[in-house]
């Protein structure tokens, strides 16, 4: 199965071609990237590709998945098994060429989208009820190569205006950082490196990120996998363990 969407996607992705606007100075960001293992865009798609990705994201609300963990997180989560039979240019852009070379220019290494078997690969991530968050947490590598994260903000609002109380915060030598993920904000971070959480949403809030991870080496033990797996159950339940 995981095969023949693998195949469809090769004409979604010819389908539409992304704009990514971005910043004119590469080379600034990609020595904050090796400074940092962070760094943050504006306004990253064009307005129309941003409204594409919304309208898919908020029509795929109702099959969400809901994860509770108590302690760890809460939250909606949309996999990558549904995100490429519902969301297809959410996986156009996830395996577009402009967003792998893009990545790749920052990270200062060729980056590939990580494997289909992977439920984290891609995938939509919404925080709408009051308390939905994520504790903090590296993003775990599971690879041989250096993995990296992707999140692409596709709304951020609260009920009385501005963004929601949800922030994806790091924690620094300097302390802790509030990291500005309103709607078209695209944040590039090595997850293993970097411990980040996302805050407590308030009553009515949405907020929701589309999820991309990338690596320069995707072989994997078979310990590693099934660490993975079990990681993957923790999103999306313990369908994770033999899809
Ligand atoms: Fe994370």
């Amino acid at each position: 199965m995981l095969g023949q969407l693998a195949e469809q996607r090769a004409n979604w992705v010819k389908e539409h071609h992304f704009t990514i606007q971005g910043p004119v100075n590469i080379q600034e960001l990609c020595r904050a990237f090796a400074r940092e293992r962070l760094v943050r865009v504006e306004n990253f798609l064009s307005f129309s590709d941003l409204e594409l990705l919304q309208s898919e994201a908020m029509s795929n609300l109702p099959r969400m998945v809901f994860s509770y963990i108590p302690t760890h997180k809460k939250g909606h989560t949309l996999s990558y098994e549904n995100i490429q039979r519902h969301a297809r240019n959410c996986v156009g852009l996830y395996h577009s060429d402009e967003l792998r070379e893009w990545v790749s220019s920052i990270a200062g290494i060729p980056v590939f989208p990580t494997p289909d078997g992977d439920q984290s690969s891609l995938s939509l991530l919404c925080y709408r009820e009051a308390g939905d968050h994520i504790n903090w947490h590296y993003d775990h590598n599971f690879y041989r190569g250096r993995h990296f994260t992707v999140l692409l903000s596709l709304a951020n609002e609260s009920p009385h205006g501005g963004v929601s109380k949800s922030k994806l915060m790091r924690k620094t030598s300097k302390g802790e950082e509030s990291i500005d993920t309103s709607a078209n904000v695209l944040v590039l971070f090595e997850g293993a490196k970097v411990l980040h959480r996302a805050s407590p949403t308030d009553e009515g809030d949405l907020r929701i990120m589309l999820s991309m991870t990338f690596c320069t080496d995707s072989r994997i033990s078979p310990l590693k996998e099934i660490a993975r797996r079990v990681k993957d159950t923790a999103f999306f339940g313990l369908r994770a363990l033999w899809d």
